[in-house]
């Protein structure tokens, strides 16, 4: 038995460290007292990588102790140091440092580790800090007075930039080796967000995705919020189910944070409620470095980016996106806005975040039914131009709605991207031809439905893009530019995964003029005609201003609309 286990052993040993972390240094950070060289060095035994004393090596090139070089010269001085040979550090070999309390604490320092490492920061409570720097005299801030109140003041101003680290392992006096252990399992079990970069003419920011993003928004946004204060602006079911954690993350952070909550769906997406958000924004003496952020779906993206975009001409502005819809879609590209009597989104503005995170964890709370109609918008991208994508689809689909976070983050990626690349080459919707009008397949139709009634929730926005897409693959048949064959696996496909693809599932009679009269009334008009995105086949999108209208017509009778 014992000699199984030790073939076992052998024979597949315990992974070291996660492949993703593989290749990067790791850089422990936190307060004098921490462990960090005594952790960092048994670690670095453990994981077979180097260790380094950040403090040892400015020691050595600046032939004095730390100390004298804060006596000579200053601290201002001493940090420049220490950011020089950290970078020269991280640009070295993969292996483990162990940095200056101070160190993480620059900004550019702390910017050079976020790069090239993964950072680790060992969490002490004051009263274990105070017994283990107590009467260590080399340490040059300690000396300036009572270690208590110096580690009190410290831990007030360090430990909300200690909390921007990948990782945090909370540490006491339980033995060394057992915290060298959980810092081990801690970087074994952590899983670095995917970022994609998204680059336009007017803006530039990252998609970060991963699962529980919430819990650690503060430190993600850290490098990016102009001013460490938030205006979060969400709805009264997100606010019951996630609200809590992100200001728990801010706060950790010392990012102050205010917020305003309003009622749950499209309801309110519309001028009184962006009136009354804006008007309480201004309230609150908010400044032109305030960011709101957006923690919700696509409706609280689209409301909290239209008042962003317009309170004092332009506030910073971040997607905290919460349905599927809202990650693969909505919260990408900078389309904000309101409805108003006349139809859907036809008030707003383009105003880009400055950063997005997309938790997929929080689709763990969504209803299957939002689940599904997020799910219509993934289709959509793989049906405009990715072929391979809507592929993928029919393969995942099920998978990915049976609530696998893997391909979860996998598609949010992927529509993500493909919607940056659309957007980053016509971001105002400025293209006569084949620009983002691309993204708008199935929407004319879809628009329509949701205005037949009312936005009420009856039907779902992805609920109606579904049906959209089947009637534009339907048109596009009838015109002659799409395979029949090709209509019939993108139905196959939607209603496989149970979602609505065709007007008759709605059990509702509807009038094609009333349906072309909200058409009519859309952005996608041209010079007074109707547009529609249209389909050579399964990934060949392309707008046409050529449809006329009796096809229309004899497409929405033949789905069973009346005259
Ligand atoms: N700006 C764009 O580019 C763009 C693109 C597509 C759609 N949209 C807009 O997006 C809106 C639809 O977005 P949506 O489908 O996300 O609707 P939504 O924002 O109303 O969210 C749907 C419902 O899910 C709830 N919810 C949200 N996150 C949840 C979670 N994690 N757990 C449990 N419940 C949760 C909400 O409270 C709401 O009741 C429409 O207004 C549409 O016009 C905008």
């Amino acid at each position: 038995m014992t000699r199984n286990i030790a073939l076992n052993d052998e024979v597949s040993p315990v992974p070291r460290l996660p492949a993703a972390l593989a290749g990067r240094s790791i850089v422990l950070v936190g307060l004098m007292g921490a462990g960090k060289t005594s952790v960092g060095r048994r670690l670095a035994a453990r994981l077979g990588l180097p260790f380094v004393d950040a403090d040892s090596e400015i020691e050595q090139a600046a032939g004095c102790s730390v100390g004298e070089i804060f006596e000579r010269y200053g601290e201002p001085e001493f940090r420049e140091g220490e950011r020089r040979v950290i970078t020269r550090l991280l640009a070295g070999e993969p292996q483990v440092i162990a940095t200056g309390g101070g160190a993480f604490v620059c900004a550019e320092t702390r910017a050079a580790i976020r790069r090239e490492a993964i950072s680790l920061w060992l969490r002490c409570p004051h009263s274990v800090l105070v017994r283990r720097v107590t009467g260590r005299p080399h340490r040059p801030l300690i000396n300036q007075g009572d270690p208590g109140e110096v580690l009190a003041r410290l831990i007030e101003q360090r430990h909300p930039i200690y909390a921007e680290a990948d990782v945090i392992v909370d540490c006491n006096d339980d033995g060394i080796e057992h915290t060298v252990s959980r810092v081990q399992q801690a970087l074994l079990s952590y899983v670095p967000p995917r970022r994609l970069s998204v680059v336009l003419p007017s803006a530039r920011y990252e998609v970060v995705v991963g699962d529980g993003l919430i819990d650690r928004a503060g430190a993600l946004l850290g490098a990016v919020l102009p001013q460490k204060r938030v205006v979060v602006i969400t709805d009264e079911t997100v606010a019951g189910l996630h609200l809590p954690r992100l200001l728990a993350s801010f706060g950790e952070c010392s990012i102050a944070c205010e917020m305003f909550v309003v009622p749950a769906g499209e309801r309110s997406k519309n001028l009184d409620q962006y009136a009354e958000l804006v008007c309480g924004l201004l309230a609150r003496g908010v400044e032109r470095r305030t960011s709101v952020v957006a923690l919700g779906g696509g409706v609280i993206g689209d409301l909290a980016g239209f008042v962003a975009a317009s309170t004092m001409r332009g506030l910073p502005f971040v997607q905290i996106p919460t349905t599927l819809l809202s990650q693969v879609d909505s919260s990408v590209g900078g389309k904000t806005g309101v409805n108003t009597p006349q139809g859907k989104n036809l008030v707003g503005a383009f105003h880009q975040p400055i950063a997005v995170l997309a938790d997929v964890g929080v689709l763990r709370t969504l209803p299957e039914r939002e689940l599904r109609a997020g799910y219509a918008e993934i289709v959509k991208t793989g049906l405009i131009g990715d072929a391979g994508f809507f592929a993928w689809c029919e393969e995942n689909g099920a998978g990915l709605l049976g609530g696998d976070i893997g391909l979860q983050s996998e598609a949010v990626l992927r529509a993500c991207a493909f919607k940056a690349a659309v957007v980053g080459d016509d971001e105002r919707e400025m293209k006569p031809n084949d620009g983002r009008a691309l993204l708008n397949l199935g929407h004319s139709f879809g628009h329509a439905l949701e205005a037949e009634y009312g936005y009420d929730g009856r039907l779902l926005h992805g609920e109606a893009v579904g049906i959209g897409l089947g009637l534009a693959f339907g048109l596009s048949v009838r015109l002659g530019h799409c395979d029949g064959v090709d209509r019939e696996r993108v139905l196959n496909h939607l209603h496989g995964v149970g979602l609505l693809a065709e007007l008759h599932q709605l059990n509702r009679r509807f009038s094609a003029e009333s349906l072309i009269g909200h058409m009519a009334r859309d952005k996608k008009v041209r010079d007074g005609r109707l547009n529609f995105v249209l389909v050579r086949g399964i990934g060949q999108a392309f707008t046409s201003r050529e449809v006329p209208r009796e096809e229309v017509v004899a497409l929405l009778r033949e789905a069973g609309c009346e005259a």
